[in-house]
């Protein structure tokens, strides 16, 4: 089922946090799975899912850090995971597997920003193989354990996306690295990906949704000198966040309402930012938000698809 770009009207919106988003509901003897749960608004995000009653499963790049952020938070557990590495997918999800643990709820969230030019694994550009294809993978690897009765899988997009379509004829920068636009184009990857995921699970249960965090200081920025924040127009010139800027709270708050929300049992693969449906992007103002054609187009789903498929060898839901 394709959704309308369009908002539902939730009762929740940009100043909502994610306890609000979670308020009265119940994962009691649910499994969640955060990607990057130990940084930014991915802490926040295992914080809030686990004290609904969520066991949150926390693969870490850095498992020790990883440990040291999480160890006063009940019901979670650390592994291993190098997005980077496709074998290092596959491992952590071996190890996922062999738990037996059903699985309700997979937040790929894990993400790099506007890095130096960086090729990881077949020479793959890093933002589109971290951000995107090491999800990819992972999504995969781990069908075999999502729960029957309606897991969800959230992709963390980006409002970033603005800046850009799949780069169909240079996908990995061979032509000349821009930073930006290769985050913008893995974040695009990312919309795409849980449209497309939603059409083929949706058979299963299985839902697939998008969502923009909104804007927030984070260790997100980290390769970003600070003279730039303020040029971006990311902080105040007293280094305050700017006018716009959400919290850490409020900033994990739509993927933790896309993850659990009733109000989204009947839609799928949507395209989501202030905990409710987005509409169409009206303008090019990225901290107004909204969603763009290429971020939605279920053909460019199809064949981002299909492409991610040869490129990690995985197919896991025809
Ligand atoms: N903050 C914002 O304003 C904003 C806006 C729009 C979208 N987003 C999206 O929100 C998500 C979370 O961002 P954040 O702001 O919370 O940033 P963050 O604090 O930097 O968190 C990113 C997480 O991703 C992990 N990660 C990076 N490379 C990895 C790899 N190769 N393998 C496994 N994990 C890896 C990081 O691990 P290490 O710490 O070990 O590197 C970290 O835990 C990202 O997808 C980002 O694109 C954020």
């Amino acid at each position: 089922m394709i959704t309308k770009q369009m908002k539902i009207g939730t009762g929740f919106g940009a100043h909502s946090t994610a306890d609000d988003a979670l308020a009265g509901t119940d994962l009691t003897g649910t499994t969640a799975l955060v990607t990057g749960g130990y940084s930014g608004l991915g802490l926040v995000t295992t914080r809030a899912l686990a004290r609904a009653g969520a066991h949150v499963v926390v693969p870490a790049r850095r498992p020790a850090t990883a440990e040291q952020a999480l160890h006063d938070i009940p019901r979670t557990e650390v592994y291993a995971l190098d997005l980077a590495e496709l074998e290092s997918v596959r491992a952590f999800s071996e190890r996922f597997l062999e738990t037996g643990r059903p699985l309700d709820i997979l937040i790929n969230g894990a993400g790099l920003m506007a890095c130096p030019e960086l090729r990881v694994g077949a020479g793959w550009e890093a933002h589109f193989a971290i951000n995107h294809l090491g999800h990819f993978a992972l999504t995969h690897h781990l069908r075999p354990a999502f729960a029957p009765a309606g897991a969800r899988v959230v992709s963390v997009a980006s409002s970033g996306h603005f800046l850009s379509d799949i780069r169909w004829d240079d996908i990995h920068f061979h032509t000349g690295y821009d930073r930006w636009l290769a985050y913008a184009q893995s974040k695009t990857a990312n919309a795409l990906f849980a449209l497309h995921l939603d059409t083929l699970g949706a058979d299963s249960g299985l839902h697939a949704f998008a969502v923009h965090p909104g804007s927030i200081l984070t260790p997100l920025q980290r390769h970003i000198p600070r003279e730039e924040w303020l040029v971006q127009g990311w902080v105040t010139p007293d280094g305050k966040p700017a006018d716009g800027f959400k919290s850490p709270e409020q900033g994990a708050a739509t993927a933790v309402w896309a993850a659990t929300s009733p109000l989204l049992d009947s839609h799928g693969g949507a395209y989501c930012q202030d905990c409710d449906i987005a509409a169409p992007a009206a303008t090019d103002d990225m901290l107004i938000g909204g969603v763009k054609p290429w971020a939605t187009d279920p053909e460019a789903a199809s064949r981002l698809w299909e492409l991610s498929s040869r490129l990690t060898g995985m197919n896991a839901f025809r």
